[in-house]
């Protein structure tokens, strides 16, 4: 059996994403977790960003941004950007991340986070009362020590990332769990 709820706003798990804006003199950091790939040539990424903050308009005006996976080490920090405003925080004096200048656009990106994309807006529109912003990825940036010996952008280690995952609805952060099989692959067994 199953119930319905109308049109709700469920989604899991979701990554949880540091946007940074600005310059290295004046970033600002927002979690986010509406973030999905959108097409992969050239590899470009889409976030989900309300109206009502701050890095709304900070994206627009610089036309980059980038976007950092935070890991479960990070989450007291991850949630406290999510609850302030840089309109009258600095998020990175208030929770001690360190800004790393980014090779490519102006906003920096975060040491603490495994993962980091470089992006340049491509496209811009409103659905509802929400920006979505396209970025192109131009720079990604992954912590040598998650790689293996190998040192290949694939070869990372998921385990080493310990991503922090985000249960939206239930509002929950969780962690990664443990491999059940392969993609692309297992299916075939019915092929
Ligand atoms: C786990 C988590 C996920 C969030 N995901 C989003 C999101 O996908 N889109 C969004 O607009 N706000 C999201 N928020 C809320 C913003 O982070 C929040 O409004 C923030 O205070 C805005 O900061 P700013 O004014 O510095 O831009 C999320 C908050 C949390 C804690």
């Amino acid at each position: 059996m199953k119930t319905t709820f109308g049109p709700q706003r469920l989604m899991f798990p979701c990554p949880t994403g540091l946007i940074v804006t600005g310059t290295m003199e004046k970033a600002n950091i927002v979690t986010i977790s509406w973030i999905s790939l959108l097409t992969s040539s050239p590899p470009t990424i889409g976030i989900s960003v309300g109206t009502k903050g701050y890095s709304g308009s900070m994206i627009k005006k610089g036309s980059e941004f980038t976007v950092n996976i935070a890991s479960v080490d990070i989450m007291v920090e991850a949630d406290f950007c999510g609850i302030t405003s840089g309109r009258d925080t600095d998020k990175f004096a208030r929770t001690g991340l360190t800004k790393i200048e980014s090779k490519i656009v102006k906003p920096p990106i975060i040491k603490e986070c495994p993962l980091n994309l470089e992006c340049v807006l491509v496209s811009s529109g409103m659905f509802g009362t929400t920006n979505h912003f396209a970025g192109k990825i131009v720079e990604t940036h992954i912590d040598t020590d998650k790689l293996s010996e190998t040192g290949d952008h694939k070869s990372f280690s998921i385990e080493a990332i310990n991503p922090l995952i985000y249960i939206g609805g239930a509002r929950e952060y969780r962690q990664i769990g443990k491999k059940v099989g392969d993609a692309y692959t297992i299916g075939k067994n019915l092929l």
